[in-house]
């Protein structure tokens, strides 16, 4: 009889701690090897990853398919290359196809353009003028990479594109000795590029600039510790913002940031910024590879009429983490390192547990330090947000070739974190899409059909970006909650919904997007939508 009272017990203590530790969230390793180790990933409409790596790194850990081989008498490294560079990750087999990348796409950057396809800009050597695309297929499809015959007016390492209103353009900010910007394609055929004072101004902690599209239609840029806004159409510095203290937070410093969802209940008008971690100040400087990251976060409201930053503080402190925009409102810090900055051999101590960020709570209650992975993952490696509301994280390679030996081997590995509302606890009152739309307009009232065993509360819809992730940065990373009505009730546990689409190109430039259906925080799977024009 005790024996079995104590088993009980045992049992349910057990269960208490697995409880605890899903509310945690969990991870889990989807693939052993995906043949690179990513520095830039994008997930398709076709929910469908493209990774990339750099191509003048030799062998890899993966070779091209059908023995296709690529002579590059540019190349630096192997001159006639059979390795793949690039990988098209399909979730829902948890295999890669090689992917063909004919020119160096190292430290280089993307958008998806209106039409689905993601148009991948400059890099390094021979790339570093390069414009290649990408038009997504069915999973099972031969899609692959495409060398255009356009170049960019200068060459680019490092720098950072937005998708702009048109849909069809994006605007490319900066890159190594770049103090400028330029447009792809171009306006007119004879347009050059445009000088960027503030990029010089704040050399040399100003690679990979954060951007954002503000709901004015002006963007948003900061780099090293400052900010400002810009008039792409007239080429005018309209505003500059105070300092955010502390720390620099752009490569090789390595921050992040992200634009806070957009939310029908502002009417779409404010626009709030975070910004989150990086190295010390003058850790890269001094080759300063064990001091201690910044913990440090600024918030500012840009479109404010005197705007400053809100400090926050983060549970550790983080250089190199990824900022990830999640369908419940949160923002997942993950990735990273306590020590040190951006760069080969120039980081220590892996973070390996994420941090979450819930905007509206109250101050000091934000942050919640969520479950370790087993995964270092440091310099050149990603974060994106799958369909089914996971986390996929990529790469890491803190050497200059793949190298399997050290503290922190290359890696090939995949893994996925599932935030703490994919616990099985909440199945119940998680909305699944039934039927929704393949595309809308702005401003259109559209119907979507949905299941969820338990309707408690409203159901809201998330829009997200899909966006081009790359050294702790994911440009034209952007989230909108939309409006909607109550659900109304079809039969058993089948609802209908009615959500507003986004008002205008500015607040939601022409894209395909995920969307997922919320109730109480807690996302279902995501399904594609076409905003159009
Ligand atoms: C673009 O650059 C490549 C490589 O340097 C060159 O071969 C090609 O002629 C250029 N294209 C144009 C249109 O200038
Ligand atoms: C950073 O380095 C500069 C130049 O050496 C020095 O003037 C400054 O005091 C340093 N700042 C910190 C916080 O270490
Ligand atoms: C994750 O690892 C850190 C550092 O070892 C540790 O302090 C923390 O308790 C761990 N978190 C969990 C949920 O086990």
């Amino acid at each position: 009889m005790s024996s079995l009272i104590l088993a009980l017990v045992l049992t349910l203590q057990c269960m208490g701690l697995v409880l605890a530790q899903d509310a945690l969230g969990t991870w889990s390793i989807v693939l052993g090897n995906a043949g690179i180790s990513t520095m830039h990933a994008a997930v398709t409409r076709f929910d469908t990853c493209i990774m990339l790596d750099r191509t003048n790194i030799g062998p890899t850990g993966r070779m091209l398919e059908n023995g296709r081989c690529r002579d590059q008498p540019q190349e630096a490294i192997l001159k006639h290359d059979c390795y793949a560079h690039s990988v098209m990750y399909r979730p829902d087999l948890k295999t890669v196809r090689s992917l063909f990348i004919f020119t160096d796409t190292w430290c280089s950057s993307g958008q998806f353009f209106s039409d689905g396809t993601l148009w991948q800009t400059g890099g390094d050597a021979e790339g570093a003028r390069r414009i290649r695309t990408f038009t997504p297929c069915d999973a099972s499809g031969d899609c692959d990479w495409v060398e255009t015959t356009t170049n960019l007016t200068v060459r680019r390492w490092y720098a950072t594109n937005h998708l702009l209103p048109e849909g069809n353009r994006q605007i490319v900010i900066g890159g190594s000795g770049q103090n400028s910007y330029e447009f792809v394609p171009k306006r007119t055929p004879t347009e050059g590029v445009f000088p960027l004072q503030f990029l010089a101004d704040n050399c040399c902690q100003s690679l990979y600039p954060f951007v954002f599209l503000l709901p004015n239609g002006e963007l948003f840029i900061f780099t090293n510790m400052n900010a400002i806004r810009l008039n792409y159409i007239t080429n005018t510095v309209t505003k500059t913002y105070p300092t955010l203290p502390d720390n620099p937070r752009n490569y090789p410093s390595a921050g992040s940031g992200v634009l806070l969802p957009l939310m029908w209940q502002d009417g779409f008008t404010k626009a709030e910024i975070l910004i989150c971690g990086g190295a010390a100040v003058n850790a890269s400087t001094k080759n300063q590879v064990n001091r201690l990251a910044s913990k440090s976060c600024g918030r500012i409201n840009p479109l404010a009429d005197a705007p400053v930053w809100f400090m926050e503080t983060m549970p550790i402190e983080r250089v190199m983490g990824d900022m990830v925009l999640l369908p419940s409102g949160d923002v997942l810090i993950i990735n990273g390192a306590r020590n040190g900055f951006s760069g080969w051999e120039k980081a220590t101590n892996a973070v390996l547990f994420p941090v979450s960020y819930a905007p509206y709570n109250k101050v000091g209650t934000r942050f919640t330090s969520l479950q370790n992975s087993t995964i270092p993952r440091m310099y050149h490696s990603t974060a994106n947000l799958l369909a089914d509301s996971k986390v996929l994280c990529a790469g890491s390679n803190t050497h200059q070739f793949y190298t399997y030996t050290g503290a922190y081997p290359t890696e090939l590995r995949l893994d996925v974190f599932s935030p703490p509302y994919t616990r099985s606890s909440f199945t119940n009152i998680r909305p699944g899409f039934i039927k929704w739309p393949a595309v809308i307009s702005y401003n259109q009232v559209f119907s979507v059909q949905f299941g969820v065993k338990a309707l408690t509360g409203t159901i809201g819809v998330m829009q997200h970006s899909a966006p081009f992730a790359t050294h702790s940065f994911s440009q034209g990373q952007r989230q909108l909650q939309l409006r909607t009505g109550p659900a109304v009730l079809v039969s058993g546990t089948v609802y209908t919904v009615d959500v507003t689409a986004a008002p205008n190109a500015i607040v939601a430039p022409p894209a395909y997007y995920l969307f997922f259906l919320v109730q109480r925080g807690k996302p279902g799977t995501g399904k594609w939508i076409q905003q159009t024009l």
